[in-house]
C-alpha cells in the first residue's frame, strides 16, 4: 500500500513537472507582456511570435521607428540577449520604452522563452 501511494505520489509530482516544463514564461516575461503579446496580434509592441530568426523590424503591418527597421539584425540568441540588456546600445535610437534587463541570468530565460513561441 505503501509503495503504490509512493508511485501515485511520484506520477503526480512528474505530471507537474511535466506541465511546468510546457512553455511557462519567466517572471521576468511579466514586464515585457505589457507591451508585448506572446501569441497573435501586436499591442503597444510588435508580437513576439517566432521573433527568433525573424529580421528586426520586420513584422508585417507593426509601425516600427526607423532605428528598428534600419538596424540589420537577425534575432538570435545572441542579438536578443544583447538587446534585452540594453535595447538603446544594441539598437541606438529605437522606439521601445524599456531600460534593458540588467541580470544575465533572467535575459537568458527570456531568450529561452522566446524561443518557444511560434
Ligand atoms: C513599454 C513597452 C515595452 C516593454 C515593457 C517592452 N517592449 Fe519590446 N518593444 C516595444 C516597442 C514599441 C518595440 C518596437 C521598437 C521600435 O520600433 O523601435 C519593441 C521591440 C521589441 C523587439 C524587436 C521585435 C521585432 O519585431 O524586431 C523585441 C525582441 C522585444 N521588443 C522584446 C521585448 C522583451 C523580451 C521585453 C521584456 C524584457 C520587452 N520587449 C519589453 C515595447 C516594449
Amino acid at each position: 500500500m505503501r509503495s503504490l501511494l509512493t508511485a501515485a505520489c511520484a506520477a503526480a509530482l512528474m505530471n507537474v513537472a511535466h506541465a511546468q516544463s510546457a512553455v511557462q514564461p519567466p517572471k521576468t516575461w511579466a514586464t515585457c507582456a505589457a507591451c508585448h503579446a506572446a501569441q497573435g496580434a501586436a499591442s503597444i509592441g510588435p508580437p513576439l511570435a517566432g521573433v527568433v530568426g525573424r529580421k528586426a523590424g520586420s513584422s508585417p503591418g507593426f509601425g516600427y521607428s526607423r532605428a528598428m527597421k534600419n538596424a540589420q539584425l537577425t534575432w538570435d540568441d545572441k542579438t536578443l540577449a544583447a538587446f534585452l540588456s540594453d535595447p538603446q546600445l544594441t539598437v541606438p535610437g529605437n522606439r521601445m520604452p524599456f531600460g534593458g534587463v540588467p541580470d544575465a541570468g533572467e535575459v537568458a530565460e527570456l531568450v529561452r522563452y522566446l524561443k518557444t513561441l511560434r
